[in-house]
């Protein structure tokens, strides 16, 4: 892969707090840049969401999509708004477009303790928690995601979708994912999580994870269900290193993630494919706090620092790299120091817990 030293972004702020939580962090990512002399950001705001669709009849025109074609990386806000609905009753859902039109096969979802929040478990281990899930972002139970058939208002079918292209990219990545963790320190394990007891759908994907496997012998497997995944992922969350699913269970699986965390306000993401990346905070357009300054911009942050790193790593710009991670220890730097944010009960909101990460950075910049 090519180096570079300007990478060109387009933002897509979405619905809702999508909005209000895509300010902050581009403002951020502005003053990161500012800073370097090793690389430079442009950002393009372009249009897309319900909302747009409720004024325009398009959820995600060609010239937005055009511009998330030819930009180095995509970030996004959220969309969808519940009383806004296609004539057979799903909703409009832009961002799950992206995904498919990209091939963003891998959903990448950490889920790690912010210093000073309280974790949602009693015990003390909770502060421990650091694992990343890899949520399949392209078939699995999405795959015919508007294609779904009612049959004389008598029953319901949806059909679940996993191929060996997909899976073989996915647990690719997800070893390569696990391999590059261990480098840092972490025990070098990928969890299978499925329900290859019950689903042909899911055996295969099992089979295709363990030969998969052969061209990683250095990480560490173990195979887990579902169900016992999501008890264990509030027995013992910190036991986790990386664990890899079909989509509708890494849906799932990641919102409790997120409640681990503290909420939703604090979970990052990054959907990745081959040549493509899409980084989002996990929530959504929170239709009851938006417009009322109170949402947690931390989520959008941390997807913020997200893709630097990504953007330093594939294009060989370690100053990139590294500003990712001086953001992402800005925002710990900035909690550790007291942030409450409204969704924990808290007095901070966005412009509150935006200013607190800025302060962080220029302090470490003195
Ligand atoms: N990736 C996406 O764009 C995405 C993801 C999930 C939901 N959605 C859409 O968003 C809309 C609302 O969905 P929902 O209510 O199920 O999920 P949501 O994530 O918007 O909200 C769930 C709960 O978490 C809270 N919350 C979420 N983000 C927060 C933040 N940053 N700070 C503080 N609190 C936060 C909300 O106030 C709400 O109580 C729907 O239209 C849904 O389809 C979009």
């Amino acid at each position: 892969m090519t180096t570079k030293t300007h990478f060109e972004i387009a933002v897509l702020p979405g619905d809702g707090i999508g909005v209000e939580v895509i300010a902050p962090t581009v403002r951020l990512l502005e003053q990161l840049a500012s800073r370097s002399d090793s690389f430079t950001l442009g950002f393009k705001h372009c249009d897309a969401g319900a909302l747009h669709y409720q004024k325009t009849g398009e959820a995600l025109p060609d010239a937005t999509m055009d511009s998330c074609r030819s930009a180095d990386a995509i970030l996004l806000g959220a969309m969808g708004w519940p009383e806004l609905r296609y004539p057979d009753g799903t909703e409009i859902a832009p961002q799950l477009d992206l995904r498919t039109e990209f091939q963003l096969f891998a959903g990448v979802r950490p889920i790690r303790s912010i210093p000073g929040i309280p974790s949602a478990l009693s015990d003390a281990r909770g502060a421990d928690i650091d694992f990343v899930l890899i949520r399949e972002s392209v078939e699995g139970l999405f795959a015919l995601r508007n294609e779904g058939v009612v049959i004389d208002d008598r029953e319901a079918r949806d059909t679940m979708v996993i191929t060996r292209a997909i899976c073989e990219q996915l647990f690719d990545f997800a070893f390569a994912y696990t391999r590059e963790r261990k480098k840092a320190g972490t025990p070098g394990r990928l969890t299978c999580v499925d329900k290859a007891n019950v689903f042909a759908s899911l055996a295969f994907f099992r089979k295709i994870f363990d030969e998969r496997h052969a061209g990683f012998s250095d990480i560490a497997v173990e195979h887990a269900y579902v169900d016992a995944t999501a008890l264990n992922m509030i027995k013992k969350p910190w036991a986790f290193d990386v664990m890899v699913t079909e989509n509708m269970f890494g849906d799932i699986l990641s919102d409790l993630g997120a409640g681990l965390m503290g909420g939703m306000g604090f979970a990052p993401s990054a959907d990745i494919g081959i040549n493509n990346a899409v980084f989002q905070p996990s929530h959504g357009s929170a239709p009851d706090i938006a417009g009322k300054g109170m949402a947690n911009p931390t989520a959008a942050i941390l997807s913020g620092a997200m893709m630097l790193e990504w953007l330093g790593t594939r294009y060989t710009n370690p100053a990139a790299l590294a500003a990712g991670r001086q953001l992402r220890d800005a925002v710990d730097r900035a909690f550790q120091a007291g942030l409450a944010p409204y969704e924990i009960g808290g007095k901070d909101g966005t412009s509150a817990i935006a200013d607190a990460v800025e302060a962080a950075l220029e302090q470490e910049h003195a």
